[in-house]
């Protein structure tokens, strides 16, 4: 049978690990004739607990598992993996300011950075979910000198697919319908979900709503806000879904984004769009074999130039602090 594709996933006993172990283990990243090891990272405090997920998963007698380690040495787990999905971050604390926050970040991504560079297999895709996500994949790219700096990406795909979910239910059109969604910029309150590229059964999708103030004070906010929303209504932050969205974007950056249609990944510019080059931000990207393209050519206008100059100069900032700090 195939040799297992070893994927490594940090924060494994946290809440999106629970969703996000079970799916990579059944077979949902490269289908059921692929086995699948899996490497998971915790901190120290963290493997009892992890030890506990860890026979839930034998007791799924999962056939396309082949097989699971656990540790709290980065360098250890991450040895030979194909695949990391970076989940495990540290959460903002009561009293915690965001330099704080970014400092504390920082130490894990410079630490996980550096052990990818050391030890993981030479086709490595990185895949950082943790907030902040794209600053956090920054930190990590730039402490892994020998690893393109193409293989990392950040996650805006869960924000992707909220897109789609709300413009689905404004136009009454299954999700299915909806094509060439695009997320710009930072995964925060910043991003900006662009309906004037995207489309409805084939459409253009702001044409089809015809309704800018909807837009401007419904759609965007809601998907940016989504998260707050979320932990309002169930008391913690959004974790099956945030799984779902990890499996999808590495799914898609594997075995490639749909013909006709484009995904959302936040990956380093190159200066397309103006975005400056060096940030992590989102863009409209085609995947094809774990390789991605930014789209080209998509015309922007005013409205939309000024929301992703306001994400990406957000990202700026995040980026001027880490640098600050030393980080990268
Ligand atoms: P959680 O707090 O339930 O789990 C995080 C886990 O990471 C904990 O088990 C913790 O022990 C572990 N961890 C902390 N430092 C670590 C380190 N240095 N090495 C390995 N593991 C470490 O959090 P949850 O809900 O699972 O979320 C994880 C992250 O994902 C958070 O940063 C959250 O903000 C982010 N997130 C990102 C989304 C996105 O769309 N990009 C969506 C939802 C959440």
């Amino acid at each position: 049978s195939a040799t297992p594709f070893k994927v490594a996933v940090t924060g494994a006993a946290g809440q999106i690990g629970y969703s996000l172990l079970f799916r990579l283990a059944s077979g949902a990243l490269l289908g059921p004739d692929r086995p699948v090891e899996l490497r998971l990272l915790e901190i120290t405090p963290a493997l009892k607990a992890l030890e506990g997920v860890v026979m839930e998963l034998d007791d799924c007698a999962f056939g396309t598992l082949a097989g699971v380690e656990i540790g709290d040495d980065a360098e250890k787990v991450f040895d030979g993996v194909n695949l990391a999905l970076l989940v495990g971050a540290r959460p903002r604390g009561p009293g915690m300011e965001r330099g704080d926050l970014l400092e504390a970040n920082g130490a894990i991504f410079t630490a996980q950075g550096k052990a990818l560079n050391a030890v993981a297999a030479d086709d490595v895709r990185i895949g950082v979910t943790g907030n902040p996500a794209n600053t956090n994949a920054l930190i990590a790219l730039s402490n892994a000198p020998d690893i393109p700096a193409e293989r990392f990406s950040a996650l805006t795909r869960l924000d992707h697919n909220r897109a789609i979910s709300q413009l689905a239910a404004k136009t009454g059109s299954p999700v299915t319908d909806i094509t060439k969604m695009t997320i710009w910029g930072n995964h925060s309150a910043t991003q900006y979900p662009d309906l004037f590229h995207a489309e409805v059964g084939g459409r253009n999708a702001a044409q089809v709503v015809g309704d800018q103030a909807w837009l401007e004070n419904d759609f965007i906010p809601t998907v940016a806000k989504r998260g707050a929303a979320i932990i309002e209504a169930r008391g913690s932050s959004s974790a099956a879904s945030a799984a779902s969205a990890t499996i999808d974007a590495a799914r898609d950056w594997l075995t490639g984004s749909p013909e006709g249609d484009w995904v959302s990944m936040a990956v380093q510019s190159d200066g397309s769009y103006d975005v400056p080059a060096g940030l992590v931000s989102s863009f409209p990207v085609t995947t094809r074999d774990g390789d991605w393209e930014i789209v080209q050519g998509l015309e922007i206008d005013d409205f939309s130039r000024s929301r992703i100059d306001a994400s990406t100069a957000e990202l700026a900032e995040e980026r001027d602090a880490v640098k600050g700090l030393g980080l990268i």
